[in-house]
């Protein structure tokens, strides 16, 4: 049977795969240290538990409004009008089974052959691969790390077509914790109202922010903004919940409706339980995101010194986010075993078969010098995986 088209243009998510293969290597007994998570590593909320499981005593186990319950619906706009003093309707908001189905739902509602979108890089890796399913092309801006992977504005104008739809933003970024700054958004705005474009505005990691960064969303730094965003957020990593599957869009009604359309013929509603468990966390988990915040900086701290302290390595300090995104350039060209470490994949292998440390490497995320560590785990985790980095670096040649 031939397979259709898309499937050729696709990869499967690498950071997923790579995640399997960490767990397969635990499941054997192998000790590993891993640093390629995309999730905290503490339990969801206790406010989410509690909802859920009265959920399922209350039977509230049946299918649910497609685009997602009204309590839910109101949670949401609760929080962002609590958070960024926007107002939504319950019809502009639509709930998914995460935000990665969110922005899924949003290529297949937006897109088609022919449109071009924007991606400055790096990126998060679905980003491009769910363009392609919808037959869209990126179109991808570099961004520089001298410059903070900053966006530089006439690099943005000058890459704009009439062909051009969209641009995607992630602030705070995965996978570089960099932030885009007031300045940056307006500027970015008024290109956007300008060439009548739409911002995808990914905020999933709005609450994981440290040194007094202030996380920023487009569409309130302009009035005009909110009809040009569709804001992309989620309660997968802000209450540790990414098992539960919920992700939320709040944006143009227009837009929101088609979404719900298409997902009223794809997975219907999100379960009807994990539902309740949002809304226990929207509404209580305020202290819970406070505590997390404070040990993630601790870890990153602790990560980001080590990984600086490894010759070779050169590492910025993330704004935002929970990931480190070290510079490995100098270490490219070293050999090991008669082989050349050519690429931040060799080198992530080498780290895995000699120092049992798992990490992401740079080229999923469009980069050739980096790779991507994630604090999320224990400091012990941590300490012992720089160890093991630094007694297999200087094995090499
Ligand atoms: C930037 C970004 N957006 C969206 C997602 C999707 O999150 P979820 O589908 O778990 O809500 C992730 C998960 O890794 C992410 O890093």
């Amino acid at each position: 049977m031939k397979l259709a088209t898309r499937t050729t243009r696709i990869t499967p998510s690498p950071t997923l795969q790579l995640s399997a293969t960490v767990k397969a290597l635990m499941a054997q007994g192998k000790k590993v240290f891993d640093f390629t998570a995309g999730e905290p590593s503490c339990d969801s909320p206790d406010e989410a538990k509690a909802a859920a499981i009265n959920a399922i005593q209350a039977g509230f186990t049946k299918y649910t409004a497609v685009t997602g319950i009204d309590e839910l619906k109101d949670a949401i706009i609760e929080k962002f009008k609590r958070d960024q003093g926007l107002a939504y309707s319950r019809s502009q908001i639509v709930v998914s089974c995460g935000a990665k189905h969110t922005l899924f739902n949003l290529a297949l509602a937006l897109f088609e052959a022919g449109d071009e979108v924007i991606i400055p890089t790096p990126y998060w890796v679905s980003y491009p691969e769910q363009l392609l399913v919808a037959d869209a092309t990126p179109v991808f801006l570099p961004t520089s790390e001298a410059k903070n992977f900053a966006i530089d504005l006439s690099a943005l104008k000058a890459i704009i077509t009439e062909r051009t739809k969209a641009i995607i933003l992630n602030s705070p970024c995965n996978p570089t914790g960099s932030m885009y700054d007031r300045e940056t958004l307006e500027g970015i705005a008024k290109l956007a109202i300008q060439h009548n474009l739409l911002v995808i505005s990914d905020e999933i990691y709005e609450k994981m922010v440290y040194d007094g960064h202030q996380h920023h969303s487009i569409a309130t730094v302009n009035p005009d903004m909110v009809q040009h965003t569709v804001i992309v957020n989620g309660v997968s990593k802000t209450y540790s919940m990414t098992g539960w599957r919920i992700g939320y869009a709040a944006g143009p009604e227009p837009i929101l409706k088609a979404m719900g359309n298409i997902q009223s013929q794809s997975t219907s509603n999100p379960t009807s339980i994990a539902q309740k468990a949002a809304v226990g966390a929207l509404q209580g988990g305020s202290a819970f995101i406070e505590n997390m915040v404070k040990e993630l900086d601790i870890r990153r701290h602790a990560l980001v010194e080590g990984l600086n302290h490894i010759p070779g390595v050169h590492c910025p300090m993330p704004a935002g986010a929970f990931y480190a995104f070290p510079n490995v350039s100098a270490l490219l060209g070293r050999r090991f075993g008669g082989k050349t470490l050519s690429t931040p994949f060799d080198l992530a292998n080498f780290f895995l078969t000699e120092a049992s440390v798992a990490c992401v490497p740079g080229e999923p995320f469009g980069t050739n010098s980096h790779l991507r560590f994630s604090y999320t785990g224990p400091l012990t985790v941590i300490e012992e995986g720089l160890r093991q980095l630094n007694r297999a670096i200087a094995r090499l040649e």
